[in-house]
């Protein structure tokens, strides 16, 4: 099949690879005394990996070149359950030594649209540069059942376009604000995976990845880095449609 799927048995295979993807990264750059620029999605998938590296890999990265960033915020305080930064700091920050300075937050906390300019700000200030836009080293995606990626919805594929480093997207169906990066500055990085488990996500991954008809509905479609590279680390449940 394409060779850029990895297929794996469960959800903790699938994370578990791609703590491994993370670590040898880590390492890399460790070597040339760099940092390793990663943003993350929120949602429930990344539970899963968040765990495995406060445990499995707790002591093989080092923590101190991690400068972590966030895919998109919800537009609510880093306490409510909605959170995606309070999910990070409940499974993943809270056990990790990555110091503050290397933190990123999304404000979801104050006005949306001053939030995504200020975000902006911050990616120009604190990413290396290619091509003109902030670049990370990777970037960590999920995709709802709807084949939405980041806070990009089926009902607003502009986003995707937008002049725009970070924007504001709107849930479909609870109206909910969302912090957003857009769909140029998702496609700048240097390498892009998507973390998909679950039978709720065959129907249209089958779409994206067989290019069907219809795939272009799908925000997830048009995710790729500006080399054309995009790997997709997913479990059975997910690939049960191929
Ligand atoms: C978010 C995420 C979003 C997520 C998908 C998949 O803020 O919700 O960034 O893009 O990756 O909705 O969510 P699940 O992992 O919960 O299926």
């Amino acid at each position: 099949m394409y060779e850029n799927l990895h297929v794996f048995d469960s959800p903790y295979d699938t994370a578990h690879a791609v703590a491994e993807i993370i670590l040898e990264k880590a390492k890399e750059k460790h070597k040339l005394s760099l940092p390793l620029n990663i943003a993350v999605s929120g949602g429930n998938t990344p539970k899963i990996l968040f765990t495995i590296l406060t445990t499995d890999f707790s002591e093989s990265i080092p923590w101190n070149i991690i400068r972590l960033f966030w895919v998109d915020e919800r537009c609510v305080p880093p306490t409510h359950p909605d959170s995606n930064f309070g999910m990070t700091y409940e499974s993943l920050l809270k056990h990790l030594p990555i110091h503050d300075t290397n933190i990123f937050r999304m404000d979801g906390e104050i006005n949306p649209e001053k939030e995504a300019i200020r975000y902006q700000k911050v990616l120009e200030k604190e990413l290396p540069t290619n091509n003109g836009f902030p670049q990370f080293d990777l970037i960590l995606l999920g995709m709802g059942d709807d084949g939405h990626t980041a806070s990009i919805f089926p009902n607003d594929l502009s986003l995707l376009k937008s002049p725009e480093l970070v924007s504001v997207g709107i849930h479909p169906t609870t109206g909910q604000k969302r912090i957003t990066l857009t769909g140029q500055t998702i496609n700048q990085a240097k390498e892009i995976i998507f973390l998909i488990t679950g039978n709720s996500k065959a129907d249209v991954l089958r779409q994206i990845i067989h290019h069907e008809p219809t795939f272009e509905k799908y925000p997830a479609a048009f995710i790729h880095t500006n080399s054309g590279n995009v790997e997709f680390y997913i479990d059975k449940a997910a690939a049960s449609q191929f």
